[in-house]
Parts: C-alpha cells; structure tokens; sequence
C-alpha cells in the first residue's frame, strides 16, 4: 500500500515569521490525519523557523530546489548538506517554474536528483507538459523524455525513495485543474513507464503526486483515483485551513 503523500510548495511565499504562525494553526487542524504524509516546503530561508515551531514530528520538511554541488564559488546557491542540517528529509527538483524561469534542463535536473539521493534526500521530481504539447498529443512523449532525462544511470534500488509530481504546466497557478480522468490517465502512464524502465515493485511502490490548482473542493476527487497517490499543492497552501481542508477531504 502506498501511503499518501501531500505537500505544501509555498514558492517565494510565506517569510520564516509568517511560516511559524502558519504552523501553530495548520498543527492543530491536522492532528487528527494519521494515514497520510503531509510535507512543507517553505523556501530555503524559512525552513529553519518552520522546522523549529513543528510540534508534530510526522510532519516533515522540504527544501523547493537545491544546487548539485558540495560546496564552493556558488553565490546564491543552497547545498544539500545545507538543507539536510536544517533536517529537511524532501527536496522538490525540476518543478516546471525551475525548467522554464531558470532555464533547468534535465540533464541539470539529473545531477540534483542523483546527488539528493547519495545524500539521503528524498527527491520530489516534478514533470509535466504544456498546454501546446498537451493539444498536439505529446502528453506522453514529453512525459517520457522528462523521466528519462532526469532519472538517467539510475537503477530501481537508489530510487525507492523517489517520489513523482504530476503537474501540467497549464493547471499550475491557473485555476485550471486537470480533470481526474486526465489526471489518472497521465499517472497510469508514468507508472507504466517507471515498471517498463526499473521493474513493477519499483513501479507499484513509487508515489506520484498530482500537482496543478489543487483545492479543498478537488482534492478528494482526484485522489481517490488509484494512481493518484497525493498532491503538491502550491497557491492553496499557503493558508492553514485551505490546505488542512485538502489534506482532511482527501483522507476522511
Ligand atoms: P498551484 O501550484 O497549486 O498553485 O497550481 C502547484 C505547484 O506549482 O506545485
């Protein structure tokens, strides 16, 4: 059985001050969840406040990118040793924002996922087509190339920890969600990709999140398809009760 895993990306939202408020709130309205993984991914600057006000050690936390190198001349960057010291356990790579804003390729994307796992992080790997790729029928090719890409001279055992965002491109921050039959359609395919590629138990235990204008009113629909095994949740994260609402709606 695969447990549920949901995930709050707060972007560059949410300040280290803001995101110990947001705890104390979001912590009460979640005490009751038991059978899901619930992740917050507050941007690198607020982890440290947003860890420390955690009370619930079921609760984890992600960083939203890291750099692939140790150390060194990297003005900006954050390593992974880094984020692992704050305790993060999660690290999203390859979110569509990092691929189009900061010109990521997946050869980049590769790097940072093959150095989070040697590092004991478990990658989040976003992938995920565009509207013109959808409507010209490439859902499946871009799809394809974006797992090959990142998951390059990887084998099933380094990635059991491994966890795949769904999210297209033209649902994230649009209001616009996939429809769950688009949504399962798209899983079912990535699951039959993961089993063609490293195996079936790699393929059955793998959990990949639907990501793109997820809300409290959609959540449960959406996950209650069976390759639907979570969200990552972006604008409706960013309020206590919006996600809490997503989290208890997908998991009552
Ligand atoms: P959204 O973002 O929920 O605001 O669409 C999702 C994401 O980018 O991960």
């Amino acid at each position: 059985m695969r447990v549920p895993i949901i995930a709050a990306n707060w972007k560059m939202n949410i300040t280290p001050s803001q995101a110990v408020n947001f705890v104390k709130e979001f912590e009460t309205l979640v005490r009751q969840v038991s059978n899901t993984e619930i992740v917050l991914c507050p941007s690198a600057c607020a982890i440290e406040s947003t860890k420390r006000a955690l009370q619930n050690p079921a609760i984890k936390t992600g960083a939203q990118n890291i750099y692939f190198e140790e150390k060194g001349a990297f003005t900006g960057e954050t390593s992974l040793e880094m984020i692992k010291d704050l305790g993060c356990e999660y690290v999203i790579l390859g979110h569509s924002e990092r691929r189009t804003l900061f010109a990521e390729s997946n050869e980049m994307i590769n790097k940072k996922v093959k150095k989070s796992i040697q590092q004991g992080l478990k990658p989040i790997l976003c992938i995920g087509e565009l509207l013109t790729e959808r409507e010209s029928g490439k859902t499946e090719a871009v799809v394809s190339s974006q797992l090959e890409g990142s998951l390059k001279d990887l084998d099933a055992a380094s990635l059991k920890d491994l966890v795949i965002a769904y999210e297209p491109v033209w649902a994230i921050g649009t209001g616009v969600t996939a429809s769950p039959e688009q949504a399962e359609d798209a899983h079912r395919f990535i699951r039959e990709w993961l089993s063609g590629k490293f195996g079936s138990e790699l393929a059955e235990s793998t959990r990949i999140q639907y990501g793109g204008s997820v809300k409290p009113d959609n959540a449960r629909e959406l996950m209650n398809k069976p390759n639907i095994d979570g969200a990552l949740v972006g604008g409706a994260s960013l309020v206590p009760s919006s996600f809490a609402a997503i989290i208890t709606h997908s998991t009552n």
